[in-house]
């Protein structure tokens, strides 16, 4: 294989500059959601009061569509209820990247995942019924590769 994959600029923005990276001590809510295939591991903290995400922080051991995509996702559901973080589909946070090769779609669903798998963890802790759908590891039309 030679070249690079065609990424938008915010992708490597993104990228080459993660916004968010660490870990919350006392977090809320942990997700770790992994691909099988590819090998590559996303972990998520979320910080919640009063049912707004006040701090999230990741780590991913991925590849770059990966890391950019966690990235992207902290941002856009920081300071957010847990309502408006779920409506943020996988789709949208690829568009905000500026789009993604549509081989690294997947890896954008990561993403979406690890949100949601924390979440899960926040309402378990809590005590309470998960009040969405559980998706699953899911791929739309791309396969994993
Ligand atoms: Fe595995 Fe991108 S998440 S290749």
């Amino acid at each position: 294989m030679s070249g690079q994959l065609p990424y938008s600029e915010k992708v490597m923005d993104h990228f080459t500059n993660p916004r968010n990276v660490g870990e919350i001590s006392d977090a809320s809510g942990i997700g770790t959601v992994g691909n099988p295939i590819c090998g590559d591991v996303m972990k998520m903290f979320l910080k919640i009061e009063n049912n707004i995400i006040i701090d999230i922080k990741f780590k991913t051991y991925g590849c770059g569509a990966a890391v950019a995509t966690s990235s992207m996702v902290t941002e856009m559901v920081k300071g957010k209820t847990i309502e408006e973080a779920l409506k943020i589909s996988n789709k949208a946070v690829a568009e905000a990247l500026g789009g993604l090769p549509p081989v690294k779609m997947h890896c954008s669903v990561l993403a979406e995942e690890a949100l949601r798998s924390a979440l899960k963890d926040y309402y378990t802790k809590q005590g309470k019924p998960i009040p969405f759908e559980d998706k699953g590891h899911t791929h739309e039309n791309e396969k994993c590769l």
